[in-house]
């Protein structure tokens, strides 16, 4: 069995000289982590395949004979479950190969001779984002968890997830103001599949109820966007990372309506976060092409001429001109990502 308190972070190094090996290794273990060492690139990319769920840091020296600093960091990357995080071993004056090993995908360098300062801030640098993205990986666990209890299958996560990067990335091709970036289309992408995760606080009987709702249950399956809003501000408070914001936004925001009849708070056009006016399209639009307990699947003519009808009255008007201008793209996404089996 797994004892959490006996765990000490592996670090794996990788350096072709012994001496600076050694001492690496040394000033490493007096921080309290556990040091494999790998004396080349080879080496040091099957220690890593061997357990690549423990090594979650990697410092690699750059120039080495055979299998290189950067080749080890191409094959981490290409073979990588959980990110591992990648520090390049650079000599302080050598620009060019730190500029390439962090466009080859390292995270991070570490200055060649090793100061001790240096490295326990740069490997703490390390630690904090690794426990963001395990936060993350658990935070899409209650994601899908939520979705699965709320009727709502993983392939309709998958797909809305996409729907919303199309629609975010041409909305940014649209715009030239520069509000919306390429990290912001990623993020909304990967916020998305949170966008329900409040139905973890609702109660088993109302989410599986094959009924329509009384106005008295309704009101109660309402609140999941303000448990999920709640549950991810908290996060972001004690993280200060912008993406779970987006997230809050995204979970708190996906019913408001444009003409502000949604919920919870009847927000109106503009003041209904973009992230949450994109969610509230992709969800309404996969809803009607999917089956569910209570109703057929929509034939796509009629989800047409429902998001039209509903343009300016529910949607954002611009959001439904951008699923114009995209529906083929749509159109694949829905074809690609089938339920996997007849759910109902
Ligand atoms: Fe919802
Ligand atoms: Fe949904």
């Amino acid at each position: 069995m797994i004892d959490s308190l006996s765990i000490k972070p592996t670090i794996l190094v990788i350096e072709d000289e012994m001496t600076q090996r050694n001492l690496l290794k040394k000033k490493i273990e007096k921080l309290g982590y556990h040091v494999l060492t790998a004396e080349n690139g080879g080496d040091g990319i099957a220690t890593w395949s061997k357990d690549m769920m423990a090594i979650r840091i990697v410092i690699t020296d750059l120039l080495m004979p055979h299998t290189d600093g950067f080749q080890v960091i191409k094959e981490i990357r290409a073979q990588e479950k959980l990110r591992t995080y990648i520090m390049a071993l650079t000599t302080r004056d050598d620009k060019e190969a730190l500029i390439k090993a962090l466009s080859t995908g390292a995270d991070d360098f570490v200055a060649k001779p090793i100061v001790s300062e240096e490295l326990t801030l740069r490997l703490r640098g390390a630690r904090r984002l690794l426990r963001l993205q395990d936060h993350h990986c658990l935070v899409s666990g209650l994601a899908e968890l939520a979705a699965e209890r709320g009727g709502e299958s993983s392939a309709h996560l998958q797909r809305t997830k996409q729907y919303c990067a199309v629609l975010a990335a041409d909305l940014m091709k649209e715009r030239e103001d520069q509000e919306i970036t390429e990290q912001l289309v990623e993020d909304i992408a990967t916020m998305s599949v949170l966008h329900d995760i409040g139905k973890n606080g609702i109660p088993d009987a109302l989410l599986m109820k094959r009924g329509r709702y009384t106005p008295k249950e309704y009101e109660i399956v309402k609140e999941h966007t303000v448990i999920g809003g709640k549950i991810l501000m908290d996060l972001y408070q004690q993280t200060g990372s912008h993406y779970l914001l987006l997230g809050h936004e995204i979970a708190l925001s996906h019913h408001e309506k444009w003409d502000g009849s949604g919920y919870p708070h009847g927000l109106k056009g503009l003041a209904i976060p973009l992230a949450a006016r994109i969610m509230c399209f992709v969800d309404v639009f996969d809803n009607l092409l999917s089956r569910k307990p209570y109703k057929d699947a929509m034939p796509i003519s009629f989800v047409e001429k429902y998001v039209h009808e509903e343009m300016g009255v529910s949607f954002d008007p611009d959001i439904v001109a951008c699923y114009g201008r995209n529906k083929p793209r749509f159109l694949e996404i829905q074809r690609a990502l089938p339920e996997r089996e007849e759910r109902w």
